[in-house]
C-alpha cells in the first residue's frame, strides 16, 4: 500500500481477532516506530510487545489496579477490567521514557513517543492489519505503571490493540477547511 493511501485510509477498529502481525512484521512495526522524529536523538520510548498468555497477565494487572482504585469494585467489574487485554491478539504498549534535558522538554519526548505509536498504527494498517490506540485509566494508574516498569517521569502513551479486523470500518471524509486556514500574517 502506498504511504499516502495508508495514512488516508487508516481507521480504528475495536473488534479484532487473529491473525496478528508475525514476529517479523512486529519487528518492522518497531522499526517504523523508531523512525519517529526525536529531538536530540533521545530515543524516548519503550515498546512492550504483549501476546499470548502475557495478555492475561496484563489483564490481571488491570484488575488489581481497579481493585486499588475502587476497593468496592464487584466481581463483574473486575472481570471486565481483566478481560480488556484480551480484546486483540497483540498489544504493543508504548511508553515515553522521559528525562530532564536542557533542550528537550518533557512534552517533546512524549510527542515523539506518540509519533512512534502512530507510525505503528499506520504501518500495521499498511500491512493489512487493523487496530485501535487506547489509553483509559490504566495508562495513568500507579499500579499499572509500576508493573510495566514505568519510571516516575515516564508516560504510558497508549496500548495499541492490533490484529485482524472483524468488520470493515466506514471511512467518512471531513472538509479540511474546518481545521486549516492560510495564515498570511
Ligand atoms: C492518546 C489516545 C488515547 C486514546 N484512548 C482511547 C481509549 O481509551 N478508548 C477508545 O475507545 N479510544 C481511544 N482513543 C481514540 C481511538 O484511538 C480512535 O482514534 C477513535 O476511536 C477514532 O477513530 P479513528 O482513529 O478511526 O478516527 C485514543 C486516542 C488517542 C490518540
Amino acid at each position: 500500500m502506498e504511504a499516502i493511501e495508508a495514512i488516508l485510509s487508516r481507521k480504528s477498529v475495536a473488534m479484532l481477532a487473529a491473525p496478528a502481525p508475525s514476529k517479523e512484521e512486529i519487528a518492522t512495526l518497531i522499526q517504523a516506530a523508531m523512525r519517529a522524529p526525536d529531538h536530540c536523538n533521545l530515543r524516548p520510548w519503550r515498546f512492550l510487545v504483549i501476546e499470548n498468555e502475557a495478555r492475561e497477565d496484563l489483564g490481571e494487572i488491570f484488575g488489581e489496579a481497579l481493585k486499588k482504585r475502587d476497593p468496592d469494585a464487584n466481581e463483574a467489574m473486575l472481570s471486565k477490567a481483566r478481560s480488556k487485554s484480551l480484546r486483540a491478539p497483540l498489544i504493543i504498549t508504548v511508553i515515553a521514557k522521559v528525562e530532564d534535558h536542557p533542550k528537550v522538554p518533557h512534552i517533546e519526548q512524549v510527542l515523539s513517543a506518540g509519533a512512534a505509536a502512530q507510525n505503528i498504527m499506520i504501518a500495521a494498517h499498511a500491512m493489512g492489519y487493523a487496530g485501535i490506540w487506547r489509553s483509559g485509566k490504566p495508562c495513568f494508574d500507579a499500579h499499572v505503571r509500576a508493573a510495566l516498569g514505568a519510571q516516575e517521569k515516564d508516560q504510558i502513551v497508549g496500548f495499541l490493540y492490533l490484529g485482524t479486523a472483524l468488520k470493515t470500518p466506514i471511512l467518512r471524509s471531513e472538509p479540511i477547511s474546518d481545521y486549516m486556514e492560510n495564515w498570511t500574517g
